[in-house]
């Protein structure tokens, strides 16, 4: 038990640091009236799944650490810099999942799920953390929905069809301008060549550009250019993007097999209409993918609403089989920022209901007990039980624009009868408390 001395003790130490009792940087409520768009994007991504006959998968959101060093790679930001670890009294270092590609991996191994028929396509929707810099549409606890095919093929149908899906997500969601930008980082034959190359040219540049005293490439782009260079053309110093303009394009680096891949794609994409824009410096910023990556973007600068690729090799890092498998993840904060700039609404649309109000102890049991009844019933009904002035209750029922209010007073609660006011009119007439399901089902619903 903790005494008075000890939460003085605490209450002291908690001014000092001046502890605050509000979210945590970065991280924020979502209240009823955010929550509708929400509830819209689950509907919407769910319609699009069941489409597309993706099944939904749910993994836990602390994974092992290893996981995403092992997948997303130790020297990539988000394992770097932005993952939540934490280590637990056993012992272990667990991490809040920072993305879901290699959570979704793991289950899929964990399953034994390539006994399925291939490939399986999956989806799903939840939090993600990474300790970002928070700004417009970059949040610390950020929220994304996602489609992944794992198994079967590399086919070049299934990085356009996991495309498609994000598009139409988008698209049914009211996002306006979409514009897809991709491009394709090869596989390790073609890829390595290309990464020396690079490594040349970022060498030669940057000796040159210091012996000149011109812009270079920052201090964390020295680093990559050891570790991870492709992540050079990730970089959005203004000096490493001047410089990324005139590097070497690996597009011209891509075997043929990759080329042919890569060509695939497209020509997937064209035969649905769907536009893209190649760009050829997209290499995005995780270590598990080949082949096919690709960024969606609306006007604004709220950043990429998704992204995505090809992870051929995902499966092998983490320990399972060769498994070649294709994702996106849609990030669903910056695809609602976007809609709310431009205006667009989901309504907070509540089904109508009838207002139950009370006069007195005795009726106010009543209207309890008929709450219940209405739900056994699946008649949706509204109440204001806590105010016991009839006029305030039915202040509440106008401000809600319920259609009805039911009545009960001392004298109905004894003849068993309840009162139906039209709200709109004003008329009111006495019916048996037996019908009164029956009789609001027939004027809400018309049944
Ligand atoms: P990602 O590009 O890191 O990819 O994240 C996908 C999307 O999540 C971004 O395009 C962005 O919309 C949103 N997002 C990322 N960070 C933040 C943040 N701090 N605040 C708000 N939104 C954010 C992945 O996560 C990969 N797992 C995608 C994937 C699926 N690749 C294959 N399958």
């Amino acid at each position: 038990m903790e005494t008075n001395k000890e939460k003085n003790k605490e209450d002291k130490s908690s001014a000092k640091k001046k502890i605050s009792f509000q979210t945590p940087k970065g991280m924020r409520d979502l209240l009823p009236t955010e929550y509708v768009f929400w509830d819209k994007a689950l509907s919407v991504a769910s319609d699009v799944a069941d489409f597309y006959d993706f099944g939904r998968i749910e993994t836990p959101i602390l994974e092992y650490s290893a996981l995403f060093s092992h997948s997303v790679g130790v020297s990539t930001d988000m394992v770097e810099k932005e993952m939540y670890v934490l280590k637990t009294k056993g012992g272990d270092s667990l991490a809040l999942r920072p993305e879901s590609t290699a959570p979704v991996m793991r289950s899929f191994i964990e399953h034994g799920m390539s006994h399925l028929p291939q490939p399986v396509k999956l989806w799903y929707f939840g939090p993600h953390f990474r300790h970002e810099k928070p700004q417009a549409g970059r949040y610390r606890q950020l929220y994304q929905i996602g489609f992944e095919i794992l198994g079967g093929e590399s086919d070049a149908i299934f990085d356009a069809e996991i495309i498609i899906a994000a598009v139409r997500f988008l698209e049914k969601m009211k996002i306006k301008k979409i514009l897809l930008e991709i491009n394709s980082i090869g596989c390790r034959q073609c890829r390595n060549p290309y990464k020396k190359k690079l490594q040349d040219f970022y060498r030669k540049t940057i000796v040159s550009s210091r012996t000149k005293k011109n812009k270079t490439a920052c201090k964390d782009c020295e680093r990559r250019l050891e570790a991870n260079p492709l992540r050079l053309l990730d970089c959005k110093d203004p000096g490493c993007a001047e410089i990324k303009l005139s590097a070497p394009s690996i597009l011209d680096s891509l075997c043929s097999p990759c080329r042919t891949h890569f060509k695939e794609v497209l020509e997937f994409l064209d035969i649905v209409k769907l536009p893209y824009a190649l760009n050829p410096y997209l290499v995005r910023g995780l270590d598990y993918y080949n082949r096919t990556v690709f960024e969606i973007f609306t006007e604004g600068e709220g950043g990429a609403l998704g992204g995505g690729g090809r992870y051929d090799y995902l499966a092998e890092m983490i320990g399972g089989k060769n498994t070649p498998a294709v994702g996106v993840a849609l990030g669903l904060d910056r695809v609602i920022n976007a809609l709310k700039e431009k205006e667009v609404n989901y309504e907070f649309k509540k089904k109508e209901r009838a207002f139950i109000a009370y006069i007195g102890d005795t009726a106010k049991k009543t209207a309890f007990a008929l709450i219940e009844e209405f739900y056994r019933s699946g008649i949706k009904t509204f109440s204001a039980l806590g105010k016991d002035s009839l006029q305030a209750q039915l202040k509440v029922a106008d401000k809600e624009r319920c259609p009805i209010a039911l009545i009960i007073g001392q004298k109905e609660v004894y003849e068993e009868t309840i009162i139906i006011r039209n709200m709109r009119t004003g008329e009111q007439e006495n019916v048996s408390m037996t019908r009164v399901v029956e009789e609001i089902k027939k004027r809400l619903h018309g049944k």
